[in-house]
């Protein structure tokens, strides 16, 4: 078989917030298209780290991306069942995310890129984890399609042409959903990260317990915001102005907290997607991010996408949360001959394509 018809190995390395992650995805040697497919995804997750603080810490998250790429890039390769000589390109998102972190996968990647004499691409974190879906289904067109990034910072809408074309349309003025997510459980005394914990806890509450705000709802404009739905809870928790004195609140009212929150935080997002999806006249959905992985989400936005007849596509949990895997949209940047030099700098703010310029 010539050189042309063998398959690219591609390297993967994401450390954009507080995972470390490798994967080595299998595609279609360029000017060749097509979908890769994951040979191997290894994460090494920080949560036991910045548990305590209720958040990520910059500083440790970049010592302990330090500590932990090297091992997961030689884990990645082991479990594909390659070595470094049989790559032939390596890719790390490089945007958006904590400074520091992405410096550590950044100079990984260049030191691979030399040494090996590959070519490096580098990749947004937020393209990445839409490029997920495409991931997820690869024998289906995901794109053009309305493309919704639900994260622990981001939580964006955008009108996405094709992989590496895709238009900012809105999001959220103030919080994230995810770090809402994060901050309420902490409010209510459970463990970080919170998404995971609320949805656990919601699934015995009453959603309807409390009527907390849906900032922008009947508003055309694709805005969000969950500042005014923290405050609620804080409230609902310790009285008007935050006055009383925290006191031990029964597994009920927890229970009925934490469904009433991720409801609110639900029925919005859902409401602004159905929104970009009408304005747009988009019939495919894309949606990743780690609030993605929460499966009362997954079931309303199904809802919504066959009431309007959309498909949505959504990954799988574990290639919606971080992971290197998303990387992968690396090669259709490699076919459209978007090689980085080995000069690029990291971008930690975000960088929005389009509408916002
Ligand atoms: O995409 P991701 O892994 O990292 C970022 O790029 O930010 O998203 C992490 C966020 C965290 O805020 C976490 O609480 C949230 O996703 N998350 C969830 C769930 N699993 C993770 N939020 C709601 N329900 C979940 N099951
Ligand atoms: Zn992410």
């Amino acid at each position: 078989m010539s050189e042309d018809q063998t398959g690219l190995l591609l390297l993967a390395i994401e450390t954009t917030c507080d995972e470390t992650a490798a994967a080595v995805l299998e595609g279609p040697r360029p000017p060749r298209l097509g979908v890769p497919t994951i040979r191997s995804s290894v994460v090494a997750s920080q949560v036991g780290l910045h548990q305590r603080y209720g958040g990520v810490v910059p500083e440790i998250a970049s010592r302990a991306h330090v500590r932990q790429v090297l091992p997961m890039i030689d884990e990645a390769l082991r479990r594909a069942g390659i070595t470094l000589g049989d790559l032939g390109a390596v890719a790390v998102a490089t945007r958006p995310g904590l400074v520091g972190a992405l410096v550590v996968g950044l100079t990984a990647a260049k030191a691979l890129a030399l040494a090996l004499r590959i070519p490096l691409i580098a990749v947004d974190h937020l393209e990445g984890h839409l490029y997920a879906c495409q991931l997820a289904y690869p024998d289906r067109e995901v794109y053009p399609c309305v493309g919704l990034v639900v994260s622990g910072g981001h939580t964006s809408l955008y009108l996405c042409r094709s992989p590496l074309q895709c238009e900012f349309l809105g999001g959220t003025i103030d919080d994230a959903a995810g770090e809402a997510f994060d901050k309420v459980a902490s409010m209510l005394g459970l463990g970080y990260p919170g998404g995971p914990e609320i949805e656990r806890v919601a699934k015995e509450g009453d959603p309807t317990a409390y009527a907390f705000p849906r900032s922008f709802l009947h508003d055309e404009r694709l805005l969000l915001s969950f500042s005014g739905l923290k405050t609620a809870v804080l409230y609902a928790l310790h009285g008007q102005n935050a006055q009383r004195a925290p006191t031990q609140i029964s597994e009920d009212r927890l229970r009925n907290l934490a469904a009433s929150f991720q409801e609110a935080v639900i029925d919005v997002i859902v409401a602004k997607t159905r929104q970009a999806l009408l304005q747009t006249g988009m019939k495919r959905l894309g949606v990743g991010g780690g609030v993605a992985s929460n499966s009362r989400f997954r079931e309303r936005l199904l809802r919504m996408a066959t009431e309007l007849g959309v498909d949505l596509f959504i990954p799988p949990p574990g290639l919606c949360t971080d992971n290197a895997a998303m990387a992968g949209i690396a090669l259709p940047k490699l076919a459209a001959g978007l090689v980085a030099d080995l000069d690029i700098d990291v971008a930690a703010g975000l960088v929005r394509p389009g509408r916002n310029g």
